[in-house]
C-alpha cells in the first residue's frame, strides 16, 4: 500500500466566480466533487492513506469526506492558516506520513483529471531508485505549465515553471502534477515557510545532483483550472473518454442526477450534467455543459460549453455559450453571453440586457 498527499489549498482564482463559495477540488464534476474522482482513482491504485493539504475554504473538504470511510481511504486533513505554497504544503503534512525514509509517497495536484497508471508510476520510481519521479505529459502550448526536459534515459535535466522568455521554451513535456517522492526528500524541504515545489524544490534538487526521473505518459490528461477545461473534463467523464470509479451513472450524452427535472422536449447532449434539483424546461437545448444543483434553464434557451452555478437561472431564449454563470445569478429573458464571459454570483440581469451580436 502507498500513501499520498493531495494539494488542495489553492484559491481557484482562474475559476472565479465558481470558487467564491466552493474550493476548486470540491466543485461538482460529472456529478460528484472533483476530488472524489481523484481519490477513488488513487484507491484503485492501492493508495489507502491520504493527507489533504488544505488552506482556502478548508472546512468544506472534511464536511463532505469525513474520515474517508465511505470511499474506502483513510483521510487526514492539515490546514495552513496562510498558504505555504506547493512545497511548503507538502512539507507541512510530513508528520502525518507513515512511510519509512526510502519508501515512496505520492503527491497530487488537486485539479488534474488523468488516465495515468498510478501504480505503474510508483513501480517505475522504485525500479529506477529515483529521488523523485514526475508524471509528464505533452501539450501543444506548454507556457502555462512547468516545462520538464529529460535526457534520453528519462533523467530530468531542468525544471522551468511557466517560462516567459522564448529561449526557455525548450520542450513540449510538462509537469503533469503527480509525483512520487522518496519520503526523506519531503522531510528535507524547509519547514514552516512558503516554498514552491516547482520554482524552488525541484530546481534545488537538480542543482544538488539529485536523481529526478520524468515519465512521459500520454493517456488522457487535463488541468481543470480554467472554465473551458473544467467543462471539458466533466463532459469527457460523462462521455466515457476517461474513466472514473466515482461516476454516479452510466456514460452517455448526459448525466441527470436524482431529483433533477428534464421536461419532455428539452435536449441534452455532449456529456452535459444536470445537477440534483436542477430543471431544464421544454424547448431548451443544453450541449456539453455543467448545470450545478438547483440550476434552471428556461424554454428556448441554448446553453453550450458553459457552467451554470447553483440555483442560477438562465431565462427564456438566452444564449449562453462558453460562459460561466455564478451561483444564484439570474439572467432575464433573451440575454446573449459568449466568449468566456463570467457573471458573478447573485447578479440579476434584466431582460435583453447583454447582447453579443447586434441582432435584435
Ligand atoms: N495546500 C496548498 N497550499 N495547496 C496549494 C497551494 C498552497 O499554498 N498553492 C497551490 N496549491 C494547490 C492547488 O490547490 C492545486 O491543486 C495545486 O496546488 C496546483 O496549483 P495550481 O494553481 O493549479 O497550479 P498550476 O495549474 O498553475 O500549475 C501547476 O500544475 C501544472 C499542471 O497542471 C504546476 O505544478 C505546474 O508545474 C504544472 O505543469
Ligand atoms: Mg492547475
Amino acid at each position: 500500500m502507498t500513501e499520498a498527499i493531495l494539494l488542495v489549498g489553492g484559491m481557484g482564482t482562474r475559476l472565479r466566480p465558481l470558487t467564491v463559495h466552493t474550493p476548486k477540488p470540491m466543485l461538482p464534476v460529472a456529478g460528484v466533487p472533483f476530488l472524489e474522482h481523484q481519490l477513488t482513482r488513487a484507491r484503485e491504485a492501492g493508495v489507502d492513506h491520504v493527507v489533504l493539504a488544505t488552506s482556502y475554504r478548508a472546512e468544506v473538504f472534511e464536511e463532505y469526506f469525513g474520515d474517508g470511510s465511505r470511499i474506502g481511504i483513510e483521510l487526514e486533513y492539515v490546514t495552513e492558516d496562510e498558504p505555504l505554497g506547493t512545497g511548503g504544503a507538502i512539507r507541512n503534512v510530513a508528520d502525518r506520513l507513515r512511510s519509512g525514509a526510502d519508501e515512496p509517497v505520492l503527491v497530487f495536484n488537486g485539479d488534474i483529471l488523468s488516465g495515468l497508471d498510478i501504480a505503474g508510476l510508483v513501480r517505475r520510481h522504485l525500479r529506477a531508485g529515483a529521488d523523485v519521479t514526475l508524471h509528464l505529459t505533452r501539450v501543444e502550448d506548454p507556457r502555462a505549465f512547468g516545462l520538464v526536459p529529460t535526457d534520453d534515459t528519462g533523467r530530468v535535466t531542468a525544471f522551468l515553471e511557466k517560462p516567459e522568455r522564448a529561449e526557455d521554451i525548450v520542450t513540449d513535456q510538462i509537469n503533469a502534477g503527480c509525483y512520487v517522492f522518496r519520503r526523506s526528500v519531503i522531510d528535507a524541504i524547509p519547514a514552516g515557510q512558503v516554498v514552491s515545489v516547482e520554482r524552488q524544490t525541484f530546481p534545488g534538487l537538480l542543482a544538488s545532483g539529485a536523481y529526478l526521473q520524468g515519465v512521459v505518459d500520454e493517456t488522457y490528461w487535463l488541468d481543470l483550472g480554467k472554465p473551458a477545461a473544467f467543462v471539458r473534463g466533466s463532459c469527457d467523464l460523462v462521455l466515457g473518454k476517461v474513466d472514473s470509479p466515482a461516476l454516479p451513472g452510466p456514460t452517455g450524452e448526459a448525466l441527470v442526477l436524482p431529483g433533477a427535472q428534464v421536461e419532455p422536449g428539452a435536449e441534452l447532449s455532449g456529456g452535459t450534467v444536470v445537477g440534483a434539483g436542477a430543471r431544464v424546461a421544454a424547448g431548451a437545448v443544453v450541449e456539453g455543459s455543467v448545470l450545478f444543483d438547483g440550476a434552471v434553464v428556461e424554454g428556448g434557451a441554448v446553453v453550450r460549453a458553459s457552467v451554470i452555478g447553483r440555483e442560477a437561472v438562465v431565462g427564456p431564449r438566452c444564449v449562453v455559450d462558453d460562459a460561466v454563470v455564478g451561483d444564484g445569478a439570474q439572467l432575464g429573458e433573451g440575454n446573449e453571453l459568449r466568449a468566456g464571459v463570467r457573471v458573478w454570483c447573485d447578479v440579476k440581469l434584466p431582460d435583453c440586457a447583454v447582447r453579443f451580436s447586434s441582432d435584435q
